[in-house]
């Protein structure tokens, strides 16, 4: 009951002006912005300098599980190399006309997440990761669209940012990263630190850093149809047995050996329509799918530790998500990292609060709360494969 107090407070929020959105509530962003219309918001985040500096992006970079990219634009050629990095790769770069850019920042790092948490108002479904970039004066990556809705939140420095809602999206060829051949300025702003620009998908962009920039890229996926309808055909291959087999008792002598017959062709026909799907099966893809971690990540396991002794600890500590898991609910279940959670059915309040905090505090599992044996059993069984973290 509690949480059902506190959830609706959240909702309440969301009718709430805020800053973070320019004064308007997050129920009106949703209605006239999102997936619609470019917004441009200064002042986004009062005080907002960052909490990376460009040293700690580049020491990120150099990381062998970190996605990192440096893109430069050299005598009038876009040059992309990959992470990671050396360090004696950032001590050879020129003074201006470059960027470096490391994915999933959120992965990593506790502020990138307390940071993403204040976009909750969008599902966690679409949520791709934040993008930190570091460009000194003259730096970007060109101008070109993304397929995602973007927020781009100014952290140091300066950047210019140019927007375009043209029709023409062709791309220069051959080069090594999508560069539009014909990018028409329609609308340009100097975006300072805390200031930031939504944007939807498809609409040109282009930021240049004036003096030494920094920018977090708030990403939110929408796949395509063509994505989702191959992904759920691999779904229907791992889910589906048909039986049975082409048979052909009946065969009749063909005029033209190399013919695929009608009788062939009717059957091979009738097999195909015993391939059926329902509004479960779609919700059980959704819900493996897009919880599925991208293929590079890995979970490290901790050290062993007994399912007594984790209890004690989750009790007086509380839990949260690591920050690479991903914990949705499609219907009345719960997908983790790719897979339908086991859950019996008196702890689903306290995995929908894990899945909407992605933390339970010390409070929500107090030894004077009756929390069951198969969540506490669940939660040591995540914790032992790195899904889960105790609070420090
Ligand atoms: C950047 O931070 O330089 C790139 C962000 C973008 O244009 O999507
Ligand atoms: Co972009």
């Amino acid at each position: 009951m509690r949480y059902h107090t506190k959830m609706k407070k959240n909702l309440n929020r969301h009718s709430e002006p805020l800053t973070l959105l320019g004064g308007i509530s997050a129920e009106t962003f949703l209605k006239e912005y999102w997936h619609k219309k470019p917004l441009l918001i200064r002042g986004a985040m009062l005080e907002f300098e960052g909490f990376l500096t460009p040293n700690e992006l580049a020491g990120l970079a150099c990381e062998d599980d970190v996605q990192s990219r440096l893109i430069s634009y050299v005598k009038k050629q876009w040059k992309l190399e990959q992470g990671p990095f050396s360090e004696k790769r950032f001590a050879k770069l020129p003074e201006q006309d470059w960027t470096l850019l490391v994915q999933s920042v959120n992965h990593h790092l506790q502020e990138a997440n307390d940071l993403l948490q204040q976009f909750n108002f969008i599902p966690y479904a679409r949520l791709d990761d934040l993008m930190v970039s570091y460009a000194p004066d003259g730096g970007g990556v060109g101008p070109h669209f993304d397929s995602y809705d973007v927020f781009l939140l100014q952290g140091c420095g300066q950047r210019l940012w140019r927007i375009s809602q043209q029709e023409d999206l062709s791309l220069v060829e051959g080069a090594p990263l999508r560069i539009l051949q014909n990018f028409q300025t329609e609308q340009e702003f100097t975006l300072s630190a805390g200031d930031m620009l939504y944007l939807p998908p498809q609409v040109a962009h282009w930021g240049i850093a004036i003096g030494d920039c920094m920018t977090y890229s708030i990403g939110f996926r929408a796949p395509s149809a063509q994505e989702l309808a191959a992904e759920f055909l691999n779904y229907l291959q791992e889910n589906r047995t048909l039986v049975g087999m082409y048979a052909d008792p009946d065969l009749a002598l063909q005029a033209h050996p190399a013919e695929i017959g009608d009788g062939m062709h009717k059957q091979v026909l009738s097999i195909l329509h015993g391939l059926r799907w329902s509004d479960a099966d779609v919700a059980d893809f959704l819900g493996q799918y897009l919880s599925e971690p991208k293929s590079h990540i890995v979970f490290d396991a901790p050290k062993n530790i007994s399912l007594q002794a984790f209890e004690k600890r989750m009790r007086s500590r509380g839990i949260q998500l690591n920050f690479k898991s991903q914990l949705l609910k499609v219907n009345r279940a719960f997908y983790l990292n790719g897979e339908k959670v086991d859950l019996d059915l008196y702890s689903e309040n306290l995995m929908m609060k894990l899945a909407d905090l992605r933390k339970l505090f010390a409070e929500d599992l107090t030894p004077s709360l009756k929390v069951s044996k198969h969540f506490v059993a669940l939660m040591h069984d995540w914790y032992l494969s790195g899904f889960i973290l105790l609070l420090k």
